[in-house]
């Protein structure tokens, strides 16, 4: 097994003369959540472009669990979810009909997809809205299925990308909380895109801020006792706000 799920190394990437990623390294070791900050257009959503193989750099390289993400697209099927800010969800099918979508794109049976969908929705505590249309849903509850769409398949590893930045701040809470608790129990491996440093310091192993273009302008370790210690949450805080240039990016 690669313990180094996810590698970049010396990654360049630019759109015509604009350059957003300027030679990247970053590793992500299996059942890590990594969570990546940065101000608006820092480039966070094009490292998670160039992880999951949807764009490809101008030099450098990136693994995942061995693969050439944008080379091997159909080789990483199924094993990469991801959930997005918007929740992206089908207007006319259901909640468990946009949870099952995965799997029936990747040939689960429609009763087992069916029967699949039905235990993430309750896991992620949406029990009773099944068959409610996306219309009758908050947005807490559709970034609920979202997340439940993506986790439904069983990825090794599971991105977010502002998945919880449209929420109010109660909301964004307890979703964080319950997707941690999850990430944490079936020891998923996760990069977290946000702009939001309390994401960062309630979930994170491990958070990278990039500056613009996409580079590590700061990485810092967060465990449990950190977590425990107001002060140094505190620090931290203070520490990546700084990297992120100085202001108060949200809560
Ligand atoms: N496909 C593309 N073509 C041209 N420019 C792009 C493309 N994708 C991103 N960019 C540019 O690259 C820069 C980084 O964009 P990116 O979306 O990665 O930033 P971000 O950190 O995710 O920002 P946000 O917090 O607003 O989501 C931006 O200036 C953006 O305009
Ligand atoms: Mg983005």
């Amino acid at each position: 097994m690669i313990d180094n799920l996810i590698e970049v190394k010396g990654v360049t990437k630019s759109f015509g003369s604009y350059l957003a990623v300027d030679n990247l390294s970053m590793v992500v070791r299996r059942g890590e959540i990594v969570v990546l900050l940065g101000q608006t257009g820092a480039g966070k959503s094009t490292v998670l472009n160039l992880i999951m193989g949807t764009t490809s750099p101008n030099s450098g390289s990136v693994r995942v669990a061995g693969f050439d993400p944008h080379d091997s697209f159909k080789a990483l099927k199924g094993r990469l979810s991801v959930s997005f800010q918007t929740d992206r969800l089908l207007p006319w099918r259901t909640a468990v009909e946009n949870a099952e979508l995965g799997l029936l794109i990747l040939g689960v049976s429609k009763p087992d997809a069916r029967r699949r969908a039905k235990e993430w929705l309750a896991r992620v505590r949406l029990d009773g809205a099944d068959d409610k249309y996306v219309h009758e849903l908050s947005g807490g509850m559709r970034q609920r299925v979202s997340l439940a769409r993506a986790l439904a398949i069983d990825p090794e590893i599971v991105f977010l990308d502002e998945s919880f930045s449209q929420l109010d701040h109660v909301t964004s809470g307890t979703l964080r909380r319950d997707f941690y608790q999850i990430a944490r129990e079936l020891g998923k491996t996760c990069v977290l895109i946000t702009h939001r440093i309390d994401d960062a310091l309630e979930m994170a192993d491990r958070a990278i801020v990039l500056s613009q273009p996409a580079k590590i302008a700061l990485e810092v370790h967060i465990d449990d006792a950190a977590r425990a210690d107001p002060a140094r949450i505190a620090e931290l805080h203070a520490q990546i706000a700084a990297a992120m240039g100085g202001e108060e990016s949200g809560s």
